[in-house]
């Protein structure tokens, strides 16, 4: 099989996949702007003619397109740097792959694209109103794909992952579910923002990463996939099941409701699960304790 590039190979989710492709026999080439063990090529997305040459250069065939800068809150405050690096910078690998032999993308967009919704689970082909830069960002590079698919042949295969936790998200923005499992540990106080009704779809990063390598493995269908575990729980419940099982009780803050928040997010991943035969493993509890017992040892 000719090589894959993987863009975005020193986040959270693209060591993961590094990871999982080491242990399998799927060649990939990792590119980040920062590096690290899973990232061969320390390089911009933007630089189209570098990342022409990179693709040229590794005989890359198909492309999982992660980089993207992933705060919804800053998105609200700096539109332009999401705009810049997700949308544009998606259209300037689009470029860079028409200009190479490269005949396909696996694009990771986000829940995001979705905004507020009336009705659930979110199917989709639900109307798309995001309500932050991040999610038009991915929207206009959903849309640019698609041109490009239509344009120029190159296939594609478009997932929008529901909200991921896992170990390895540590950074300041990191989900919910990290810094909770932090405070329990620390025995600080994390904000809940808002009063904790909101309700998010939780996806484990194994189980995303496995939703990547299967569409990795096949041709693709010029289709577009919610990747969910379709189990949605709301913040004040997650903070109950994190307290239960770290067995620690937890004194959030309260904090105002953030920007560019939404209420309620369910995901279908039907679609999905039918066109690959993927279905998401790690429950939730077994998730969160997996992470409590990971940053207790490294604490
Ligand atoms: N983490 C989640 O909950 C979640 C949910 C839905 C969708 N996603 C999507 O999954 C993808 C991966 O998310 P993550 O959680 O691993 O994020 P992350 O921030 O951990 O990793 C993103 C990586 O992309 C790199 N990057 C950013 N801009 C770049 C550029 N212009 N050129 C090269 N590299 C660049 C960063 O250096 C970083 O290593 C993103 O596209 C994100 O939108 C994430």
């Amino acid at each position: 099989m000719a090589s894959v590039l993987v863009t975005g190979s020193s986040g959270f989710v693209g060591s993961h996949l590094a990871a999982l492709c080491a242990a399998s026999d799927l060649k990939i080439v990792g590119l980040d702007l920062r590096a690290s063990g899973h990232t061969d090529m320390v390089c911009d997305v933007k630089e189209k003619a570098l990342v022409a040459k990179i693709l040229k250069e590794n005989g890359v065939e198909k492309v999982i397109h992660l980089a993207a800068h992933i705060d919804a809150a800053e998105s609200v405050r700096k539109p332009l740097k999401y705009l810049r690096n997700n949308a544009l910078g998606t259209i300037m690998l689009l470029e860079a792959m028409r200009k190479s032999d490269s005949k396909e993308i696996v694009f990771v967009s986000s829940a995001a694209v979705y905004g507020r919704q009336e009705e659930f689970p979110i199917l989709e082909n639900a109307p798309l109103a995001p309500v932050n830069h991040y999610g038009l960002s991915k929207l206009l590079a959903e849309r640019s794909v698609e041109s490009y698919h239509e344009s120029y042949g190159l296939n594609y295969t478009i997932l929008r992952p529901s909200n991921l936790y896992g170990i390895g998200q540590n950074d300041a923005y990191a989900g919910v579910i990290s810094r909770f499992v932090d405070a329990a540990i620390k025995g600080t106080a994390p904000v809940l923002h808002g009063d904790g009704s909101q309700t998010r779809d939780f996806l484990n990063v194994k189980d995303m990463v496995e939703a990547l390598r299967a569409v990795a493995m096949q041709k693709g269908k010029n289709a577009t996939y919610n990747v969910s575990f379709g189990k949605p729980v709301r913040i004040t419940e997650l903070l109950e099941t994190v307290q239960r099982i770290a067995g620690k009780n937890i004194e959030p803050k309260r904090g105002p409701k953030r920007p560019g928040d939404i209420e309620r997010s369910e995901l279908s991943s039907e679609k999905f699960r039918e066109a690959y035969g993927w279905k998401p493993e790690v429950k939730l509890e077994d998730g969160i304790g997996e992470l409590l017992r990971h940053y207790k040892t490294a604490v």
